[in-house]
């Protein structure tokens, strides 16, 4: 079996439950249009208090909802945080972890971060990590040791089994909401060396598995080139998703490519 492609729109601290609901009638009829061969899976991270309802009608329009974030415990004193299972009671059936604007601008370190991986799982929610250098990492030739770390941290004790559900999410932060997304071939390259990491990991089957999106500055225009890359299995798309017509776009060039089939070595 091929890995599942993926069209995830990031709605970031954007749209009201109202906007929410609008935008998914007019992305409705547009995901409708001409779907031939493999198909991705479309799914949307909202803001929490649009999960109820765009989950319940995402249902009926088969679009994936998702949350941005949550807190590592089960349920406790941490005001203003909020619990995975308040988030899959909800209707949440992802959620974004390790996103680099809670790194950066939340400081979310490391063992924060595994914690919340290891509490989505035992939640049920589907978690996905993203991972992703600074320009300064990249311009001092750190990228591999940045993303390697950010990997082996975040799934540490978690077997291949255990995090079965999990995606990646290559995301430079240096392209995010720059309007400057990688090169397809660097991207690749990334790609790829995530792939190995998760294979040191998980060992070569499990990790062959585990679908890996782009994400950073994601356009109708470029994403065709970057799903041309043989490791890059979808793409989370930030600003772009914002728009119901740009975001159908975007998945509509998501369908056509075939998924490669995971390597016979294995
Ligand atoms: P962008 O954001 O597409 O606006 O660059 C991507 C993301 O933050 O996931």
């Amino acid at each position: 079996m091929g890995r599942t492609l993926y069209a995830i729109g990031n709605w970031k601290m954007y749209k009201t439950s109202q906007e929410a609901l609008h935008y998914l009638e007019e992305l409705a009829p547009l995901l409708q249009n001409g779907q031939k061969g493999v198909k991705a899976e479309v799914c949307l991270a909202v803001p929490y208090t649009s999960i109820r309802s765009a989950a319940e009608y995402g249902k009926e329009i088969g679009v994936k909802i998702g949350a941005q974030n949550m807190n590592d415990a089960r349920e406790g004193a941490f005001t203003g945080e909020i619990a995975g299972l308040m988030l899959k009671e909800a209707g949440a059936e992802f959620v974004l972890l390790g996103h680099s604007e809670r790194r950066h601008l939340f400081g979310e370190g490391l063992p924060f971060i595994h914690k919340k991986v290891v509490r989505a799982l035992q939640e049920g929610l589907q978690p996905i990590l993203c991972v992703g250098e600074t320009l300064e990492e990249r311009e001092a030739g750190r990228e591999e040791e940045v993303l390697r770390e950010q990997i082996e941290s975040a799934l540490e004790g978690i077997s291949a089994a255990e995090g079965a559900s999990l995606l990646l999410a290559y995301e430079p932060v240096w392209a995010i909401g720059t309007g400057k997304p990688s090169t397809p071939k660097m991207a690749g390259e990334a790609h790829a060396f995530c792939r190995k990491v998760l294979e040191e990991v998980w060992g070569k089957k499990a990790a062959s598995q585990v679908s890996i999106l782009y994400g950073g500055s994601v356009k109708p225009e470029t994403v065709a080139l970057l799903l041309a890359e043989k490791e890059i299995d979808g793409v989370l798309v930030g600003g772009a998703s914002l728009d119901p017509k740009t975001f159908a776009e975007i998945a509509s060039h998501c369908v056509k490519k075939t998924a490669p089939k995971p390597r016979k070595n294995s």
